[in-house]
């Protein structure tokens, strides 16, 4: 068993967060951690759009009066879903941080790779906030993804693409540890024909 096991056993997705506000010395740390993710041709792909709980709450108040984001793609749901996020579940934050890919239009592959990465420094970003004891989510509810939404947080949907809303807060439970298939429902071993 090695430290790093129970970090990663250990961490879980947290919807109850116990309100304290996070240092930016605390999420400087956990961005040098997420940043050091494999990135092909060191393109660096990562943006993170850090909001504080004030930030948090600018958000809670924009957010709902946006009908255009509200009603997408579900008007039948959406505002019900705005106001849980906005009114539950922003109040009880410390932090948020909307985690963004550079895009590279111009070539599928390169963008897919970084992509990748930003979703490599996600997870790396969850387990330095587990491995000190805070609560994480990643979140992708529609209105955090959305453009409009994108484009309030001073970030261009042309230029960057949406990978995760990291909640981060203080920890108030343990979540259960939802279910996987077992390793040999999702694993090929293939060995040499002479180890028949
Ligand atoms: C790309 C991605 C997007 C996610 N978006 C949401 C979300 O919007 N809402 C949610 O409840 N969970 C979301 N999750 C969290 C998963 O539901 C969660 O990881 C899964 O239930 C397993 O639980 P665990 O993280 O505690 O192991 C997301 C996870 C990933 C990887």
């Amino acid at each position: 068993m090695h430290p790093i096991d129970s970090v990663i056993s250990g961490r879980r997705t947290h919807k109850s967060f116990g309100g304290a506000a996070i240092a930016r010395s605390t999420i400087d740390e956990l961005l040098g951690l997420a940043i050091m993710a494999p990135h092909h041709r060191l393109s660096n792909p990562w943006r993170f759009t850090v909001l504080d709980q004030a930030a948090i709450a600018d958000l809670a108040s924009w957010l709902p009066q946006q009908d255009a984001i509200v009603n997408d793609p579900d008007p039948s749901k959406g505002p019900r879903k705005v106001a849980k996020l906005c009114q539950h579940y922003f109040p009880q934050l410390g932090a948020m941080i909307q985690v963004t890919a550079l895009r590279c239009a111009d070539n599928p592959t390169v963008d897919d790779e970084d992509h990748q990465a930003v979703a490599a420094a996600v997870q790396n970003l969850l387990l330095a906030a587990e491995a000190r004891g805070l609560a994480s989510f990643w979140a992708s509810s529609p209105a955090l993804r959305h453009p409009s939404t994108l484009r309030h947080l001073g970030i261009d949907p042309e230029r960057e693409r949406f990978v995760a809303s990291v909640w981060l807060g203080s920890r108030v439970n343990e979540p259960i540890t939802p279910p996987r298939l077992g390793l040999a429902e999702v694993t090929r071993y293939l060995s040499g024909a002479d180890d028949e």
